[in-house]
């Protein structure tokens, strides 16, 4: 929300619009970030990890916010961007400026390889290679994504301490904890040897699909680093530390960490990159759960700022199937803003990129405009997010796709977020009983939470005959996924159809 018709979104704008949150049901706000920052990369280029950027407002601004927030009742959760700062950040401009500088070390640095060129074979998330020589000085930074975001030495102490001391002036204020970004990548190979090839590459893919990232990212060492942050956010009550992580399965779950030193919740990606087939999904929720360490709480991600959205992935019908899905599962979900009223794809022409990724590699790489078109609020010009010109376009349904519209509709997306995370709120058995899959047919997706909760799930758009255990044809139906009134559950289970029911006692 925008509150001073630039166009961009601010931290007044959504303060204006928490009832918005309250009433949706939500129970915490995770902000991308909103520190001073060039925005080369959206905010992802921080250069005052204590400062607020102009284009949201200032710290008055922030602190108005976190105190409404929590005075609603709402926790707020910052973006902590730790891997790499922007290159205009003070400690880069030191640590650039001459070899012996002492802040050389606090970024990474290495003579040029025998033929003038990058130190290895590394590449940039965002295309072509990870370093970038500085003529000055005569070697290179690296840098996993933009040469305007260098990374930082995380193998310095004294970085660590600049950056635990940077949690703290947030925690200090009250804020609830933190995401923190491409945690994995914290600690690259001290040796910096080569990525292997990667088999898989097929011409035309983004450049850092040619290597397998062996070297570069995940490295033991960098638990011990997630174990400093976590007891920097141990000495607060009450916080909470998640982690961005792109791994398998395997590598996501050693996250968690040994004895609680880990980051709470690794980002559970695994719906966002799935087929929607019932089978597949039903399979990787059965791994999921079972690769859990003991006491590891789990979380689910349908929709991010970087990925396809779900209703443009999987369309609207099945969005509201997957809605469902997100809000039963066990454990935390995370909701992605505009989700909960459909927002799809929006058409960016390549003169109105704006994603770096997306204009270093045009073809290659998804657009990242298209999952982060603004919030739509009301029929009114500019979809009531601004005033202005927003900066990027709003869905071409945006006079009907809105939350005004949508808050009067009985049947609609946004009811249905309402009404799954209100039932969410009062039982308690939707949020951490325990899951047990149901075999109810091919194309569905069943599952029962605890003992009292059943959900099934038609994830095709044709009516499924349901074969479901005894007793739980005569559960009450608490929610349809439709927003259709049924009195009772039925033989065939309509196409997009879901529904949560309540099990009579003794159902199987
Ligand atoms: C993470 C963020 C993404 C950003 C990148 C670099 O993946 O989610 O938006 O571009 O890190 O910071």
């Amino acid at each position: 929300m925008d509150s001073d018709g630039d166009g961009i979104g601010d931290l007044d704008g959504i303060r204006q619009r928490l009832d918005h949150l309250v009433e949706l049901g939500v129970g915490a706000l995770w902000l991308s970030p909103i520190f001073a920052s060039p925005m080369a990369d959206f905010g992802y280029d921080v250069a005052d990890y204590c400062a607020i950027d102009p284009l949201f407002g200032d710290m008055a601004a922030f602190d108005a916010l976190l105190t409404e927030a929590h005075g609603r009742g709402l926790k707020l959760l910052l973006d902590f961007v730790p891997n790499h700062s922007s290159d205009q950040h003070p400690w880069f401009a030191e640590s650039r400026s001459s070899r012996d500088n002492p802040r050389r070390d606090w970024y990474i640095w290495h003579d040029p390889a025998p033929d003038g060129g990058p130190p290895n074979n590394w590449q940039s998330n965002f295309g072509g290679s990870a370093w970038t020589l500085d003529e000055a000085t005569g070697q290179y930074y690296h840098h996993a994504f933009l040469a305007a975001q260098p990374d930082l030495n995380w193998r310095n102490p004294a970085v660590r301490a600049a950056m635990a001391d940077t949690l703290r002036f947030w925690l200090d204020k009250g804020v609830d904890g933190f995401r923190v970004d491409v945690i994995w990548h914290l600690i690259k190979d001290a040796g910096l040897r080569d990525n292997p090839p990667n088999p898989g590459y097929a011409p035309g893919q983004p450049d850092i699909q040619r290597y397998l990232q062996l070297h570069s990212a995940d490295q033991p060492e960098v638990h011990e680093v997630i174990a400093e942050l976590r007891g920097v956010i141990e000495e607060y009550d009450g916080r909470l530390l998640i982690g961005e992580i792109y791994l398998p399965l395997e590598r996501l779950m050693t996250y968690y960490g040994q004895d609680n030193a880990g980051v709470h919740l690794p980002f559970n990606f695994q719906l966002i990159q799935a087929p929607w087939h019932a089978g597949g999904i039903a399979a990787l929720i059965d791994e999921y759960e079972a690769a859990l360490p003991p006491g590891g709480w789990p979380n689910w991600v349908l929709s991010n700022h970087d990925q396809p959205r779900i209703a443009a992935r999987v369309g609207e019908a099945q969005a509201r199937i997957a809605a469902m899905l997100l809000l039963t599962l066990r454990g935390t979900p995370t909701l992605y803003y505009g989700d909960e009223i459909g927002i799809a794809d929006v058409t960016i022409l390549p003169d109105q990129a704006q994603d770096p990724a997306a204009i270093n590699e045009p073809g290659a790489s998804f657009n990242r405009d298209r999952a982060r078109s603004p919030m739509q609020w009301s029929p009114d010009p500019g979809g009531g997010f601004s005033n202005g010109e927003p900066w990027l376009p709003l869905t071409t349904d945006w006079q009907t796709r809105n939350v005004a519209s949508q808050a009067d509709e009985d049947a609609s997306m946004l009811a249905l977020h309402r009404a799954l995370l209100r039932l969410r709120q009062a039982e308690p058995t939707l949020r951490s009983g325990d899951y047990r899959r149901v075999d109810a047919g091919e194309g569905l997706l069943a599952y029962r939470r605890g003992p009292t909760i059943a959900v099934v799930l038609n994830l095709s758009s044709e009516a499924r005959a349901l074969t479901l255990p005894t007793g739980w044809q005569d559960a009450d139906i608490l929610l349809t996924a439709s927003g259709a009134d049924l009195a009772r559950v039925p033989d065939m289970l309509p196409g997009d159809e879901g529904l949560v029911l309540r099990l009579p006692e003794m159902a199987a």
